[in-house]
């Protein structure tokens, strides 16, 4: 009997192409490795033939993509002698930094808004021994804050700016090659911060360059951290589309968004860090920027939960309800290979999903013949 080799992270995995050492401790929870699921049903409702591909990013070790970036970034504050890292989050970066900052033995600092991140994710933080600090104003608030205390205070800030993360991040884009044996025509995502965007374009753009090439496009995003030597297995890259909830799509619009407002919480950011980054991704791509209203977002979370049995949260679905409006217009063609990035996990944001349900739950005694009923009424 042969027994596969035990997975021990995206670090190990890749560690060839990621800034570690020999000897660098890795601050590892099993992150990525996350399924790619091609979708049964849901493309049998749209109006083009088109293969989509769902890349689950909610199994990751805290159920959000930001493990990926989070175990680099706490690696390397470690390997530097940090003892406490700091970020500003709508919620999952901070779920994520206090897992890493626990498993390092190291403090994580994390400013929240007040009120407005997902109940699941504010039970993490709090229960990986986070320092939660609640701010009264937005994301972006908290950012400015997170970036001039850390010019003072003795701690790394491990929000996207932090290069690192997005070295870990890319690794998304090379499990996904990997997976299909080449990339997608599209891949979309949603868009915040647009750390995640940039962090997959790094990715393929190091899968497509020559053998032994210095990737020239892509390391203008590295602030010289990639160590990527070459290694070509596809010469084409995707065009990246990202999405943006409507109330809170500076993409879009064309400029900062000063009070954002989305039931996307996740996403609930009006001044992107990555700002340069992202439009430089969208040219070099040939891809886009479009944004979904919260309605919409709203039904495709449904529709993937209810015909594909994949839960993701609120801000994921904007991959997915973008995507399914881009086929049908045709402006995504007939016969694409799609990859839609779902960020996170359904049950971070259960007050969401419980609001929107229209499934009835029935209640009824503990009695046989109430139970038949109820099965003979609902059979399909
Ligand atoms: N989806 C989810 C579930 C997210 O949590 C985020 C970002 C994004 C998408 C957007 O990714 O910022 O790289 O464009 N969440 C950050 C946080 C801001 O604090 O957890 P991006």
């Amino acid at each position: 009997m042969t027994f596969r080799k035990r997975y021990t992270g995206l670090i190990d995995h890749y560690r060839d192409r990621l800034p570690v050492h020999d000897d660098t401790r890795i601050i590892s929870l099993g992150e990525g490795n996350t399924p790619l699921i091609k979708l049964h049903n849901i493309p049998d409702t749209l109006e083009k033939d088109v293969d989509i591909y769902v890349k689950y990013e909610g199994l990751n070790p805290t159920g959000s993509f930001k493990d990926r970036g989070m175990t680099m970034a706490v690696t390397k504050a470690v390997e530097e002698g940090s003892k406490a890292i700091i970020c500003a989050s709508t919620g999952n970066t901070s779920a994520s930094a206090a897992a890493y900052a626990a498993r390092a033995g190291i403090t994580a600092f994390v400013l929240i808004p007040d009120g407005k991140i997902a109940q699941g994710k504010l039970a993490q933080a709090m229960m990986e021994g986070a320092v939660v600090l609640q701010v009264n104003g937005n994301f972006d608030a908290g950012m400015r804050l997170v970036k001039e205390v850390a010019e003072h205070a003795p701690v790394t800030i491990v929000n996207s700016i932090n290069p690192y993360r997005l070295q870990g991040q890319k690794t998304a884009a090379f499990e996904i090659i990997e997976e299909l044996g080449r990339a997608p025509d599209y891949h979309c995502l949603p868009v915040g911060n647009a750390g995640n965007i940039t962090a997959h374009w790094i990715g393929y753009s190091e899968y497509a360059c020559a053998d032994g090439d210095k990737v020239t496009d892509a390391c203008a995003f590295c602030n010289g951290v990639c160590k990527f030597a070459g290694g070509s297995i596809v010469g084409a890259r995707p065009k990246m589309v990202g999405y943006q909830a409507s109330g809170s799509a500076p993409f879009m619009r064309g400029e900062m968004v000063d009070n954002p407002e989305t039931v996307a919480t996740a996403i609930r950011i009006g001044h992107p860090q990555s700002w340069d980054y992202a439009w430089k991704v969208r040219e070099e791509s040939d891809g886009w920027f479009d944004e979904c209203t919260d309605e919409e977002i709203l039904a495709a979370q449904k529709l993937l939960a209810e015909k594909e049995g994949i839960f993701c949260e609120p801000a994921s679905a904007a991959s997915l309800a973008g995507a399914m409006r881009d086929v049908n217009s045709g402006k995504i063609p007939e016969n694409s290979c799609i990859v839609c990035t779902l960020t996170g996990h359904g049950l971070k944001d259960p007050d969401t999903a419980i609001k929107q349900s229209t499934r009835p739950v029935i209640s009824i005694e503990a009695k046989m013949d109430q139970v038949k009923t109820a099965i003979l009424d609902n059979l399909a």
